[in-house]
């Protein structure tokens, strides 16, 4: 069809839309209902690769739709079947040729009818859209309406002069590209269409048009002023105007025509994230009522600190994308809400719209429910920096330096702050992600702090670029993107740095990971002017694809779709994995940000210290404790207190009641519960808990059974073996591989391949840069060489000591070690090795052994630290205790596969089969361990979680060390303490069979 080519042109952003006004939905006095008629059905639909292709009067009344589909509204096409799934991150996906889009330009037409009652003539009616990616045309009853575009804001068209009574014909023509994707380029699945709400607003002729709320709260906190600006569409109307406290109190009513009117509130109840307590604006004209919730609190900023009622605020957020394995970018009301839940039962406080706006309702929801929001303009260039000639050095803000896109820069972030301008929650104004920096953004910048000087300015990217001298006078906040702990400190180094410091994203959370939160913890805790992070990100995103045939969801990600270009599963990089399942790394998270932290004080009287953690509110007010002691993970007592009076930000020491056992180890577990019913959460709800090592009698904690005792024997030895038998065993040793390849005992086969050294383990996402340098020295394929083995029988033992190395082909040795293994009478297998690694090799994986034990061990039960997957960097969110649980249920079912289930500072392992064998592994200090029925070659090879297959084994990989995890995957490199990097390392454990 022949179009004007408005979306090839960014002087041409809107036609036929209204202004921007604030969201609000209106109610009908004369009616008796809200304003609204929602056209959110199923809509006549048809899917073009091109828009040359579109029918030519598809548009018009009478145009004979009887080939076209049906499709929902709102929805994305892609989710529907039409079009192709592409994910792409950095990368434009169509060339870079701004602003044009290639002429392949995938089109949904669509047409709906709907109806109009006689009286409706007497109203203006106003056609609104929430959200269609990326840009459309509107024509009604056949007359051409208007045009729009940015993806993820309203556009409202009058359609009065169009309409009819009875049958109305809409058709609507959704272009997938427009010159604004070249502003869109977000790191998320590339989707299109209608997909968030469409419906008529039937308003009285004359009506408030817009208004915008501020609040103003004096240093004392005793005085605000609700300050309401008015905007009418015509003539200024009598306007009643009601403020109402949160508890129902009319404050006071004032009838005025003004465009400007105040009220003063004494003694106001503030509104923060904790306490989200809102007053209620009533704005009444003769026909119309519009209600609005007002959250009154402060924000400021003094001596590069954030102050929210003169508290400095600690943000603990996540980045969060509209974004569902199956729906796409449509998300409800009630999906949104799940998330909202799942972040309040986490400790989260605070979001970031990562990167546009979401729903108008969707900050309403915050306002409610209580979540600071960095509400994000729809602007994200990053393409400019993987062009042939592109950089972060040169290119970057190449977009918007351009001055054809200087418009549709400042375009997007008014849309941004006017409609949401409203929502207490709203904290921040962020002027889009990583499009570089440049005038139009700059300009944005201000033009924000003129219109809403209220609220802070917030932007990440400002990189120099193009020559561009940056003015940054406009942003309100140093905001940094996956800076290390390091940087963070060094930072305030400066002292021309004279902003608040916050992290807008942190942690990347892509598979197992994040291993280093507490560690950025450390330093945002240290200082206010660290006013915290934003983990990325809240969701992995992920598309269903159905179920296999054992009944497991497929979800696929970038480049499953054969789509190009593509990021792999680097959008599988959330909290929660896409079904809205915690992920151990939301767990983690939790605990880290839990609201109460305590400390030993003195335990041998019983006392120790209580943080409270929380900005707003009293201990007392929010959790009770519970807490109880365990000597080798067994729960001695327990006890309660009720009432922990803690000032936020402050700390007290409080008087437990418990004796400390006098052997094994003791610990004293404290668990913050919920005091009251809240929205989402109950009493009793877990907030998160700390533990404190009481004392540590190294006793020994193995349960002696009684076994007969027998003096083991040497049977055979040769060049290759040496074999060891007693009445209840028969080992077979191999000499070339320093281990045991056959282990029988009670008439058992203990061992279906041989027993090896192990320090490989599947890459992790966090492994990505590591694992080239890891498969560069061979960690994947090392072998084995045994330079010298001796056997000895000597006090009723035999002692198997070797001198071996292990290395890779082509390349040298990776360590050396010395092992000595003795077997007991009681037929146990003692091992005790020293090691000295090459240095001039990347930190180590791993290093352990690792059994192919027969799968009817499936039962395993540990003490160390559960019942999460836990590592050296990463066990927040579990502690140190007794747990039991099925091998199979240990795995953690990522859905890229990888090293996983990992349990640190091991102290005792036992594995059990149905039938009453067992084996127990006792580490000399303490170890790490896995037990899986998937091999570690297994969880590399495999690129998604449905296709694993399990091994006929159960696999026990029992390991001095693993290495941390991190959040290398974008953020720093493993931080040192947390790597198997020591030059020399010493390691003991004991196995023992049981029948
Ligand atoms: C950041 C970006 C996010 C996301 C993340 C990596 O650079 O702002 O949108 O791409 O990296 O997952
Ligand atoms: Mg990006």
């Amino acid at each position: 069809m022949k179009l004007e080519k408005y979306y090839e042109n960014p002087s041409v952003l809107h036609i036929g839309t209204m202004p921007n006004r604030a969201y609000y939905v209106p109610y009908d006095k004369t009616r008796g209902q809200e304003c609204l008629q929602l056209l959110n059905d199923q809509w006549k639909f048809m899917y073009y690769t091109n828009p040359y292709e579109v029918a030519d009067e598809f548009y018009c009344i009478d145009f004979d739709d009887k080939q076209f589909t049906t499709i929902p509204v709102p929805s994305c096409w892609q989710t529907q079947g039409y079009d192709c799934h592409q994910y792409s991150n950095v990368e434009f996906p169509f060339p870079y040729d701004p602003p044009y889009v290639p002429d392949q330009n995938p089109c949904g037409a669509y047409r709906h009818t709907f109806y109009l009652e006689d009286d409706d003539l007497n109203k203006e009616i106003y056609l609104n859209f929430e959200g269609v990616d990326s840009c459309f045309y509107v024509w009604m009853n056949g007359k051409f309406v208007g045009y729009s575009q940015v993806s993820h804001s309203t556009s409202e068209f009058n359609i009065t002069p169009f309409i009819q009574v009875g049958e109305n014909k809409l058709a609507v023509l959704v272009l997938k590209w427009c010159d604004g994707s070249y502003l869109e380029d977000q790191d998320k699945f590339r989707m299109s269409g209608i997909f968030r709400d469409v419906y008529l607003l039937k308003r009285s002729k004359h009506h408030i048009r817009d208004y915008f709320i501020k609040t103003d709260v004096d240093d004392t906190l005793q005085n605000a002023v609700v300050r309401v600006e008015i905007e009418y569409s015509g003539e200024a109307l009598n306007t009643e105007i009601t403020l109402i406290e949160p508890n129902g109190e009319v404050i006071n009513t004032q009838t005025s025509r003004d465009s400007e009117l105040e009220f003063k509130v004494t003694n106001p109840v503030l509104w923060n994230a904790e306490q989200p307590r809102l007053y209620t604006l009533i704005l009444e004209t003769e026909e119309e009522k519009i209600i609005q919730k007002v959250g009154i609190r402060k924000i400021e900023i003094k001596d590069n600190i954030i102050y929210i009622n003169n508290v400095a605020v600690k943000f603990k957020g996540v980045n969060r994308h509209d974004s569902d394995p199956y729906t796409g970018y449509t998300i409800s009301r009630e999906q949104a809400l799940k998330d909202l839940e799942l972040m309040k039962a986490y400790n989260v406080n605070a979001i970031r719209t990562s990167h546009y706006p979401n729903a108008p309702w969707f900050v309403r929801l915050c306002d409610t429910y209580g979540f600071y929001v960095i509400g994000e303009a729809d602007i994200e260039a990053h393409g400019t920096v993987s062009t042939y000639s592109g950089s972060y050095r040169d290119t970057f803000g190449d977009l918007v330096q351009d001055e054809r896109f200087y418009e549709s820069v400042l375009d997007r972030v008014q849309r941004c702050v006017i409609r949401d301008k409203n929502s207490a929650s709203v904290i921040f104004w962020s002027l889009g992600n990583e499009a570089g920096f440049g005038k139009s953004l700059e300009d944005a910048g201000k033009w924000v702090k003129s219109y809403d000087p209220t609220r802070l300015v917030h932007y990440e990217s400002i990189y120099e670029t193009g020559g561009h001298k940056n003015d940054t006078s406009m942003l309100d906040v140093y905001s940094r993107m996956y800076a290390s702990p390091q940087m963070m400190r060094d930072y305030y180094k400066d002292e021309s740095h004279t902003k608040p410091y916050i992290l807008c994203e942190f942690v990347h959370a892509m598979g197992n990971g994040p291993g280093d939160i507490e560690d950025y913890f450390d330093v945002i805790y240290s200082d206010d002017r660290y006013c915290g992070g934003f983990v990325w990100e809240w969701c992995d995103h992920a598309i269903y694809m159905g179920k296999t045939i054992e009944g497991k969801d497929k979800f696929y990600y970038g480049g499953d779709f054969k789509e190009f270009p593509h990021q792999g599963n680097f959008c599988v990089d959330g909290l929660i994995y896409p079904n809205r399942e915690v992920s151990p790394s939301l767990e983690e998270y939790k605990n880290v940000i839990r609201p109460a932290r305590s400390y030993a004080k003195d335990l041998a009287q019983g006392e120790i210290t209580v943080c409270n953690k929380l900005d707003f509110t009293n201990l007392k007010d929010y959790l009770y404790i519970e807490y109880e002691i365990t000597c080798d993970g067994k729960v001695i007592e327990s006890h309660r207190i009720d009432f922990v009076n803690v000032a936020p930000h402050d700390e007290s020491s409080i008087q437990l009641d418990y004796t400390i056992p006098d052997h094994g180890i003791c610990y004293l577990n404290i668990y913050y519960k919920q005091k009251y019913d809240l929205a989402f959460t109950k009493v009793g709800h877990s907030l998160g808990f700390d533990q404190i090592l009481l004392v540590n009698h190294e006793t020994s904690i193995i349960e002696e059974k009684e076994v007969q005792k027998e003096i083991p024997q040497v049977v055979l030895e040769n060049d290759v073996n040496i074999v060891i038998e007693g009445n209840q065993f028969k080992y077979v040793f191999n000499k070339l591989k320093g281990v045991f390849d056959t282990i029988v005992y009670g008439n058992q086969n203990q061992l279906e391949k041989p027993m090896a050294f192990n320090i490989w383990r599947a890459p992790t996402d966090n492994d990505i840069n590591i694992s080239s340098e890891w498969r560069r020295a061979g960690y994947d394929r090392h072998t084995v060489k045994v330079y010298k083995t001796e056997v000895l029988e000597q006090e009723g033992e035999v002692q198997i000591t070797c001198e071996m190395s292990l290395a890779a082909i082509y390349i040298e040795r990776i360590l050396h070690v010395n092992v000595a293994w003795r077997i007991n009478e009681l037929g146990e297998i003692k091992v005790n090795l020293e090691a000295k690694r090459n240095t001039k090799m990347p930190y180590l994986p791993r290093f352990g052994l690792r059994l192919f034990i027969p799968k009817a061990y499936n039962q395993a039960t540990y003490l160390g630290y559960g019942p999460f997957e836990s590592y050296i960097d990463k066990h927040h969110a579990s502690y140190f205790g007794l747990f039991k649980n099925e091998v199979r249920e240990m795995h953690e079912d990522y859905i890229k596969p990888q090293e996983n289930g990992s349990h640190f500072g091991c102290k005792k392992l036992n594995l059990s089969r149905k039938d009453g064998g067992s084996i127990e592994v006792v580490p000399d200090r303490e170890m790490s361990f896995n037990v899986s029925h998937y091999t570690q070659e297994i969880l590399t090879q495999t690129k998604h979680n449905y296709e694993l297959k399990e091994s006929p084994y159960t696999i026990v990989c029992l390991d001095y060390k693993n290495s941390g995890v991190g959040s290398n995957s974008c953020g720093p490199e493993l931080l040192k303490k947390y790597r198997l990097d020591e030059e020399h390392f010493e390691f003991g454990l004991k196995i023992k069979f049981g029948k």
